[in-house]
């Protein structure tokens, strides 16, 4: 039997500091994340430069604790995995930076991976094998993006937003009817309680054959509905009932879902897709899962969703793309830099 190849991978592209060991990609060791949320939370958004001094301040201890709970010694670490692109530039560089030294000090190799992909990762980590052609979805807070997937490092980029991605709208949603940050589960939360009939909101398409998305036009139509048009009023959530509340974070909601299951089908059907992939933080909304998942099934194709656990942001889908790079030989060298997007 083989050694297995244990990957630390590091995540620090935006609001979580986040490390873990992974073996051979799919047998993880430890996964530590701490979350910034409550920093960011009074501001309703991420503020690059507390993401970036939060990172300084808990990277080495988030580092420390995945490889003391892998139950390796570090010298057993035989490859350092960091996310160098696309995300916000400072928060990005801590990480990068992180990752260098260590790749350095212990003489280990350095794996570059991009973040958007790697949110795919965890969608494939366990499945048994991957059927393809496989169309992957990726909804973030910095993205919604369509690929045509060959493999965990063949990723044809088929479409993505064009203002907003599917979790900013959500997030700034939930600040129109004064949920607390992060607007995604909240929303989710709300929106349990609503009708998703009860408004009709936008569905932008776009034209009949793109594959890319606006949200930009829904937001404004939950931000009209709320004002009053062309913001002439006043907000008017806080003499909203609670009801009134749900219904309109559940119509918003479905209009999200309703746009992201047609564009991905579209773009199933363009390359006869058997499988379909789902990641990144928003596909942890439950109502998305099922609506894929029914879509899915009713054209006979697969689905695979990343668990719940590795939506957001986290360092086991980093290490576990970077085994791909680490057999294919794909190293980087200590010129790395972060990138704040992908060219
Ligand atoms: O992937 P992620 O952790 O960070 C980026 O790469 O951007 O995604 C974070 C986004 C946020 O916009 C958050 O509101 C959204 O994912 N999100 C959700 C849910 N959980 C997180 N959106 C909808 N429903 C959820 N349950
Ligand atoms: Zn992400």
């Amino acid at each position: 039997m083989t050694d297995s190849i244990n990957i630390l991978g590091i995540e620090t592209s935006c609001d979580e500091t986040a490390a873990a060991v992974v073996a051979d990609g799919k047998i993880v060791k430890s996964s530590v994340v701490a979350s910034q949320a409550k920093l960011h939370e009074k501001y309703g958004g991420v503020v690059p430069e507390i993401a970036s001094r939060a990172h300084v301040e808990s990277l080495y201890p988030v580092i420390k604790q995945a490889i003391e709970d892998s139950g390796l010694r570090a010298d057993q670490i035989d490859a350092v995995a960091i996310a160098n692109q696309p995300g916000l530039s400072i928060a990005l560089t801590v990480g990068v930076t992180a990752a260098k030294t260590l790749a350095m000090m212990w003489e280990k190799p350095l794996i570059a991976v991009n973040h958007v992909h790697s949110h795919l990762q965890a969608a494939m980590m366990d499945a048994a094998e991957l059927a393809l052609p496989a169309v992957a979805l990726v909804v973030s807070g910095g993205h919604t993006s369509l690929y045509d997937c060959e493999s965990a490092l063949d990723l044809k980029l088929m479409g993505s937003t064009i203002d907003d991605a599917a979790g900013e709208a959500f997030d700034k949603v939930a600040t129109i009817l004064n949920l607390p940050y992060p607007g995604g589960p909240n929303i989710e939360k709300t929106a349990k309680n609503g009708n998703p009939k009860a408004i009709h909101f936008p569905r932008s398409m776009l034209d009949k054959d793109s594959l890319d998305f606006s949200f930009s036009g829904l937001k404004t139509a939950v931000l009209y509905h709320c004002y009053g048009q062309n913001m002439k009023g006043q907000s008017q959530v806080s003499k909203m009932t609670p009801q009134e509340i749900a219904d309109i974070a559940a119509s918003f909601q479905a209009a999200v879902i309703d746009v992201l299951v047609k564009k991905t089908k579209r773009a199933a059907e363009k390359i006869n897709a058997k499988t379909i992939l789902l990641g990144g933080g928003v596909a942890a909304n439950s109502a998305l899962r099922e609506a894929l998942e029914k879509m899915a099934n009713s054209t006979k194709r697969t689905l695979l969703v990343s668990p719940k656990k590795y939506c957001t942001d986290n360092a086991v889908m980093v290490a576990s793309l970077a085994y791909y790079k680490y057999k294919a030989g794909m190293f980087a060298d200590l010129t790395l830099e972060a990138k704040a997007t992908v060219n």
